[in-house]
């Protein structure tokens, strides 16, 4: 919650007061610690949202776990990703990231995540946004 202190208690309080208000704002403000699993997905918000909207470059990712590839409204999806029969989940997902047009050829989606311990904070990360 956030408090008004008006300037005349702060003055009235003296230094100590003030360096208190001062304090409680700041660590009002700081900003949340982003986890390793957020950290790891910064660099799919390049073409994917996780919150609402489908960005034009990719889909949504909200809601993944135990959908059909390729089946969220409002992005046109790749043939061979719609295709693909994949429902996602840890592992369907896992192996998607890590190579994705090695999973399924002709994905309009070409990055991957080489590294094991990114993936599954990934992984992870978008298990929890249910
Ligand atoms: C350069 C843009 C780009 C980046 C970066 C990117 N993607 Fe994608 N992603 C796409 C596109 C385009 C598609 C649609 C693929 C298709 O239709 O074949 C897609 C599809 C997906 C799908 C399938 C969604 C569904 O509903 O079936 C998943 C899962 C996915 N991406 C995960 C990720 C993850 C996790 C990352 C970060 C490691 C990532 N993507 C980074 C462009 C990108």
């Amino acid at each position: 919650m956030r408090t008004h202190i008006p300037a005349s208690f702060a003055l009235r309080s003296g230094l100590v007061g003030a360096a208190m208000a001062l304090t409680a704002c700041a660590q009002e403000q700081a900003p949340p610690v982003a986890s390793a699993g957020e950290q790891a997905f910064a660099v799919c918000l390049a073409c994917h949202a996780a919150e609402s909207q489908n960005r034009p470059t990719g889909p949504n990712l909200h809601g993944l776990f135990g959908r059909r590839a390729g089946t969220r409204e409002g992005y046109f999806f790749s043939e061979p990703l719609k295709a693909s029969g994949i429902v996602w989940d840890a592992p369907t997902l896992e192996a998607f990231i890590a190579n994705p047009s090695e999973r399924v050829p002709g994905t309009f989606m070409l990055v991957g995540v080489p590294d094991p311990v990114r993936r599954a904070a990934i992984v992870d990360y978008l298990r929890g946004l249910e």
